[in-house]
């Protein structure tokens, strides 16, 4: 097991990486605590689970809002959970930011910690202090800066992920590396098969140096001022993808982080042979790098933005692979994107 921190405004989060489900209860105070998972993992691996009283809630997209946070707020509330009760989410993204919004917000603020199902949330999701839900077809809107306690990330609680889903997360490796690790991305190039396959020595690394990126970036910037909107890259155009077509996150992360590599190729940034690398790891990871997206739609969903400031949007460009940074972009020059790269 490796284990690394985070150092945030409202405390310290230890991310351990390799720890086991098993081992959970090491890690939570004496008294009262509540799980908070969904359907499939509490199926999957209830067995494991510490003896504590569960709310169950399901795990896809639709529920990440305030009805399924009041829903939790009431169970809360049956099973008499008070200021010294600590609040657990296992399970992958959705469920870990449903759960650390509620154990901010429910009594003004309970301990709480994670358990990281999914490779998605064990390299980003679970991984940062920001917990929120959607709101109104705005994603994330409402939401908390707070770290968890803990993140715990059991490999081999990936053993009985689908492959779809270990290529969402091995989208977020690769943007990891693009923003931070040269090395990093090599060694994808390198091994992409092994990880793929998915070979836990190979996924722990993987795991471990994603987490050692945007560890240090939330460490240096954790309320989103400036260094971390790195972390976005690919993210404005995939938000927008991923709300127009539905496509899983991972999926439209890829497609977007093609685009933003060919809007750094535009502006004399990235050269051409860099955003050609990026491309073509994505597609030995069977990862898509354009998707059928009506353009308007897209475009529509990209005005929404969160990050948008007036006419244009905080965006992440490359100078080269490992080299990031933060432009404002007009919506018109990446509307001209859009034309080019969705169909
Ligand atoms: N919880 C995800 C993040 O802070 O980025």
């Amino acid at each position: 097991m490796r284990t690394l921190e985070i150092h945030g405004s409202t405390g310290v989060s230890t991310i351990l990486v390799g720890e086991r489900l098993q081992n959970l209860k090491r890690y939570i105070p004496a008294g009262k605590a509540v799980i908070i998972t969904d359907k499939n993992v509490l199926h999957l691996y209830q067995k494991d689970f510490p003896s504590y009283e569960v709310i169950k809630i399901e795990s896809n997209e639709k529920i990440k809002n305030l009805d399924t946070v009041r829903y939790i707020y009431g169970k809360l509330v049956e099973l008499e959970a008070d200021r010294s009760t600590f609040i657990i989410g296992i399970g992958g993204g959705i469920v870990c930011d449903i759960a650390g919004f509620v154990a901010s917000t429910y009594l003004r603020g309970v301990r709480f910690g994670f358990v990281s199902s999914t490779l998605l949330s064990q390299v980003d999701a679970s991984v940062g202090g920001k917990n929120g839900v959607n709101f109104e077809g705005y994603k994330n809107m409402i939401g908390v800066f707070n770290q968890p306690e803990f993140v715990i990330c059991d490999l081999n609680l990936l053993n009985t992920l689908p492959e779809k889903e270990i290529l969402c997360g091995m989208a977020e490796i690769v943007k990891h590396a693009a923003i931070g690790d040269p090395d990093l991305f090599a060694y994808l190039e390198e091994h992409y098969q092994e990880a793929l396959a998915p070979d836990i020595g190979v996924i722990e690394k993987l795991v471990y140096d994603s987490v050692v990126i945007k560890s240090a970036i939330v460490n240096r910037d954790e309320k989103e001022k400036g260094e971390r909107r790195k972390l976005n890259f690919g993210h404005t155009f995939g938000h927008a993808i991923e709300k127009t077509t539905g496509v899983p996150h991972g999926e439209a992360v890829s497609a977007g982080m093609v685009m933003a590599s060919a809007l750094s190729v535009k502006r004399g940034h990235l050269q051409a042979k860099d955003a050609e690398r990026i491309k073509k790891l994505l597609q030995k990871l069977k990862l898509p790098t354009r998707l059928q997206a009506d353009r308007k739609t897209v475009l529509d969903a990209l005005q929404k933005d969160k990050k948008r400031k007036g006419d244009s949007i905080y965006f992440v460009l490359l100078n080269k692979i490992g080299n990031p940074f933060v432009d404002q972009i007009s919506i018109k020059e990446l509307e001209d994107v859009i034309y080019d790269l969705c169909y």
